[in-house]
């Protein structure tokens, strides 16, 4: 069956190029009516065009429907604003992609407290007000998708993007919760950790690696990921055509009691304690707490 989003409103954060432009072009060919945000920033943030004006342009000319919005994701009140608009033009906002983001690389002894702030502001706080916005039209709707960037750096931790890992496992954090709290007004949330060739990554793949992940081979997973069936909370990561899923695992663990209550207790059964046989997927917070009172009843 062929997942369409006809009568769907989609909200596509940084739309003017690389994977969230792949997002619009591919929302719109398949129904949806799409506000394509971009600031129109340089990698790092600095300055402004009109990026998503150019992205509108290629949605028309396929015969799609769609409008520009400049606003900045760090700007809440813009962002109620974009919402607000799209909800007077179309009636609604179905889907909200969070995709907007800037790079302030260096190594954490080098990088300047600021350039940690503006990266946290762009990714984690950007994709809070944007979702923060339609949240409430979503919940009267009774239907919500939502979908977080994160990145590999945010999972697993790359040299020299410390500010940006931050925000992109916060991101991830935030999808649990906001997960939880709208699954009573079928809201969906989910992340995904893409990797594609695009501005982003252009100085770091190789150029045949840039064809081979292009934006258009992580698009199918985040429009299955906002689409009616969508699953929720749930981490994907997606390149070059390859998906996969990651989980914040648990494992069983153990329970220490008399001397080995100590730090020389733990450092003894260190190996018990990482033991990755038996390991969970808590569902939310509660489970880990359960999976403890578990353990003390067991022994
Ligand atoms: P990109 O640089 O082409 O796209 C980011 C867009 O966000 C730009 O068009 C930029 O103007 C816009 N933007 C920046 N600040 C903004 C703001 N305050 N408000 C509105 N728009 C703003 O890069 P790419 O690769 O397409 O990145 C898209 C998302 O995917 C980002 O969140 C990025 O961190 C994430 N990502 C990309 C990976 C890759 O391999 N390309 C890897 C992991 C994550």
């Amino acid at each position: 069956m062929s997942i369409r989003f006809d009568d769907r409103v989609a909200i596509v954060t940084g739309a003017g190029g690389g994977l969230g432009r792949a997002y619009a072009l591919d929302l719109a060919k398949r129904g949806a009516k799409v506000v394509v945000n971009d600031l129109g920033a340089a990698r790092d943030g600095a300055g402004q065009s009109d990026a998503a004006l150019s992205v509108v342009a290629e949605i028309e000319a396929a015969g799609g429907i769609a409008m520009a919005n400049g606003g900045s994701v760090t700007d809440y009140e813009q962002m109620v604003e974009m919402v607000a608009k799209a909800q007077e033009a179309w009636g609604g906002v179905h889907i909200v992609i969070n995709n907007a983001g800037v790079l302030r690389d260096k190594s954490f002894a080098k990088m300047e407290p600021a350039d940690f702030k503006f990266v946290v502001d762009v990714h984690l706080n950007g994709s809070a007000n944007v979702t923060k916005a339609a949240w409430d039209v979503m919940r009267a709707q009774n239907y919500g998708r939502v979908l977080m960037t994160a990145s590999s750096t945010g999972l697993y931790g790359n040299f020299g993007q410390a500010n940006y890992g931050a925000a992109k496992l916060g991101l991830a954090g935030l999808t649990k919760t906001l997960a939880i709290e709208g699954a009573k007004n079928n809201i969906k949330v989910n992340t995904i950790a893409p990797t594609a060739g695009t501005r982003m990554t252009e100085d770091i793949f190789p150029a045949e690696a840039f064809a081979a992940f292009s934006p258009d081979k992580v698009a199918p997973a985040a429009l299955y990921l906002v689409s009616e069936d969508a699953p929720t909370n749930m981490i994907i990561g997606a390149g070059a055509g390859v998906f996969q899923a990651a989980y914040v695992t648990l494992t069983q663990g153990a329970l220490l009691s008399g001397d080995d209550l100590s730090p020389e207790g733990i450092a003894a059964h260190w190996a018990a304690i990482t033991d990755r046989s038996g390991e969970m997927v808590p569902q939310n917070g509660a489970e880990q707490s359960m999976s403890i009172l578990k353990k003390l009843q067991g022994a």
